[in-house]
């Protein structure tokens, strides 16, 4: 079976816009650093099967993620394809400026909804880290900009336990009245499940400029997001392949996997804008420049058989 029976379901959004992330936070926390000319290649291969907002690396601080160091070339070099955006993470003013000198349109800033990983992933407290986004977000809009904002460990933290609901909307709601047009809920471990997912955008009063960001480490993001398109989320963030995770959290695994999403979705009726078969090589051909398979599920019941002693050719 290539496709899902399409079987559409009442109370959920016609279309939904898949934020892709597999440039950034898919290869951000994979062992192998990837050639720039391959990450150039992956982008632009996801263009092709229909993708409008691509992430595309990370202005970071190249030693705390050596993998995405080379973002400055990465975007001297790639292709852009009128009519998609490519969104960088930017953490601070420095990221900022080396974020303009490459003409981009879009960032997004990501903060922590604990004092704990905001320690570990921005060498920030949890009041200090809008001091750092304070003048990026000011002089992005300035310069005419849009921002994205995330919010991560919006449902538990490795260090803490279970985030508090209005921790995770008082972290928000800032980010918002900064002027960030949107607001991605990052489940950064995986551990959230589809009551409190409602529960969060209950919290904030409904969906409207929220995006929600699952990690797959316990299984439960495909259910979470069909818990918030329930709740009227239309924008919803996949990493090709599932691959993914942040390296300064322990246990963050990979991402939804944007093969398994659209399978979801396209068998719900809902549409993306996106060709599964065309995702489906990508990955395949991604996980070969891994040297790993790829953890989606989709991937493998669609991709090319795995080689076995009886079905290799000599
Ligand atoms: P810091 O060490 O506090 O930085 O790091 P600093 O401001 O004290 O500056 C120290 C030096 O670093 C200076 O150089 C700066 O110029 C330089 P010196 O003057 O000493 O020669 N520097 C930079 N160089 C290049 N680019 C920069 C930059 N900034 C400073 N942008 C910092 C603070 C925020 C930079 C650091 O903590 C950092 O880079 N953190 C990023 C960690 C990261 O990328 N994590 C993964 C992404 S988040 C994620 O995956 C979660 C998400 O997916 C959502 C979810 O799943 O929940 C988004
Ligand atoms: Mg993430």
């Amino acid at each position: 079976m290539r496709e899902p029976y399409r079987v559409v379901a009442a109370g959920l959004p016609e279309r939904v816009t898949v934020y892709e992330v597999g440039p950034r936070d898919g290869l951000q926390n994979e062992s192998v650093v990837v050639p720039v000319e391959v990450k150039a290649e992956f982008i632009a291969r996801l263009a092709a099967a229909g993708h409008r907002v691509i992430e595309a690396t990370s202005f970071v601080h190249p030693k705390w993620v050596p993998q995405l160091a080379d973002a400055s070339e990465l975007l001297a070099g790639m292709e852009r394809v009128p009519g998609v955006r490519y969104p960088v993470l930017v953490p601070n003013e420095r990221g900022l400026d080396r974020a303009l000198e490459h003409g981009v349109q879009e960032i997004a800033i990501f903060a922590s909804a604990t004092e704990t990983f905001a320690g570990k992933n921005l060498n920030r407290t949890l009041e200090s880290q809008f001091e750092m986004f304070e003048p990026v977000v000011a002089r992005a809009l300035d310069h005419g900009l849009r921002v994205r904002a995330y919010v991560s460990m919006c449902f538990g933290d490795p260090w803490e336990g279970p985030t508090p609901v209005e921790q995770v909307v008082a972290v928000g709601r800032r980010l918002l009245d900064l002027g960030c047009y949107e607001l991605s809920l990052g489940d950064t471990i995986g551990v959230g499940t589809p009551g409190h997912v409602a529960a969060l955008i209950g919290a904030f009063g409904g969906p409207e400029q929220l995006a929600v960001h699952f990690h797959d480490t316990y299984g439960q993001a495909l259910a979470n997001t069909l818990a918030a398109l329930r709740e009227g989320v239309t924008v919803v963030d996949a990493s090709t392949g599932g691959i993914g995770g942040c390296p300064y959290a322990e246990s963050a695994t990979g991402n939804l996997a944007t093969e398994d999403l659209v399978w979801m979705l396209h068998g719900l009726g809902v549409e993306t804008g996106l060709d599964l078969p065309s995702l489906v090589e990508t990955s395949t051909w991604l996980a070969g420049e891994l040297g790993r398979p790829s953890p989606s599920r989709v991937v493998q019941a669609l991709g090319p058989a795995p080689a076995t002693d009886t079905n290799v050719k000599e």
